[in-house]
């Protein structure tokens, strides 16, 4: 089943929110239905997000409108949410087809999707390659990742835990260890639910548990994916993941990004630039609609953090592996061009 596709003329989605309690899926045929959607989480994550734009530029063009109309929806989608550059890069794509009607819209849209599925299968293989290489003398890795970053931020497959799924497929594969990533528990909701279904032996660990259990040697390598990563290789993802840099380079372990070119954003020059999502107190106050702190309390609630490029061992898209140097450290910017 695809997290997000078009089927008979509307977009349908799995309401990630539902999970893991229910599998339900979302018909979608307004636009306005579709940016409420990706502002409450139903569909997530930065690949998903870029199918999502790219299909809602052909919800756009297949409802009545003219053309400054249906560039001012467009613009209103492409800022539902700041950080995933995926979400304008899907809109603005699939808009250079505008001007050739419906058809060709739509034709565009569906080649995002494409495109998505292929890079992962592509990231996957050349991602459990490198983990190989950076574990060299193990026949079964430990992995440790953050947030969701499985078939449940793309179409059909993720990115760093499509890696992961890659080396259980290639009995490559000892134990995954992934953070419950607060506020929203997707690691805990979501990763969870695809290693149960992909049958993965995994351990879950609060998110605050991570760096004792790295530096413990409980882990091999670090995955995880990406949001935004600037021209020098400054990396945006869901907050937490600079912590598990931190611990990684503390452990002497690798920290990988997983992340198809399309998360690349050259305009950007470096992690300073990326604007991060605020989602506002409410999501920290309570959990699961319970609160969990004294009424009146005050909360601050970056949806991502930044990695330095320093702290990054290599970069996976579906096109290379950047390796940022045997030390960690980069040099020069703009290497992310070439
Ligand atoms: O707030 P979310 O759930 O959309 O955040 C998602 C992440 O941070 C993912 O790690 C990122 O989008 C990469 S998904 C391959």
């Amino acid at each position: 089943m695809r997290t997000i596709d078009w089927v008979d003329g509307a977009i349908e989605l799995i309401d990630q929110t539902e999970l893991p309690t229910q599998v339900s899926v979302r018909r979608i045929t307004e636009l306005d239905e579709l940016i409420s959607d990706i502002q409450r989480l139903a569909v997530r994550g930065a690949p998903a997000l870029g199918v999502a734009g790219a299909l809602g530029v052909a919800l756009i063009a297949h409802t009545d409108g003219d053309r400054a109309s249906r560039l001012a929806d467009a613009a209103r989608l492409r800022e539902a949410r700041p950080t995933a550059v995926n979400l304008s890069w899907g809109v603005d794509r699939v808009l250079t087809a505008l001007d050739d009607g419906p058809d060709a819209v739509l034709a565009e849209a569906l080649r995002v999707r494409d495109e998505d599925i292929a890079a992962c299968v592509s990231m996957g293989l050349s991602g459990a390659d490198l983990v190989r290489d950076l574990v060299p003398d193990r026949p079964r890795v430990r992995v440790a990742t953050i947030c969701n970053t499985g078939a449940l931020c793309a179409v059909e497959r993720g990115t760093a835990l499509g890696v992961v799924q890659t080396l259980l497929e290639q009995d490559s594969l000892e134990e995954v260890l992934p953070v419950e990533t607060r506020p929203l528990l997707q690691g805990a909701r979501l990763t969870a639910w695809e290693l149960k279904q992909m049958k993965a032996p995994f351990r879950l660990m609060v998110d605050s548990a991570a760096p004792y259990l790295l530096s413990r040697g409980l882990v091999d390598v670090v995955l995880v994916g990406a949001d935004r990563i600037a021209a020098n290789g400054d990396t945006a993802n869901k907050v937490g993941t600079f912590s598990l840099a931190l611990a990684a380079r503390q452990a002497g372990i690798p920290f990988v990004v997983v992340a198809p070119e399309s998360t690349i954003d050259i305009g950007t020059l470096s992690g300073a630039n990326i604007e991060i999502e605020d989602r506002g107190p409410g999501e920290v106050i309570q959990v699961a609609g319970t609160p969990t702190t004294p009424a009146g309390t005050d909360a601050i609630n970056p949806a991502f953090d930044v990695t330095p490029a320093e702290f990054i061992t290599a970069i996976v898209t579906e096109r290379r592996v950047v390796r940022l140097g045997n030390d960690g450290v980069v040099t020069g910017s703009g290497f992310l061009t070439a």
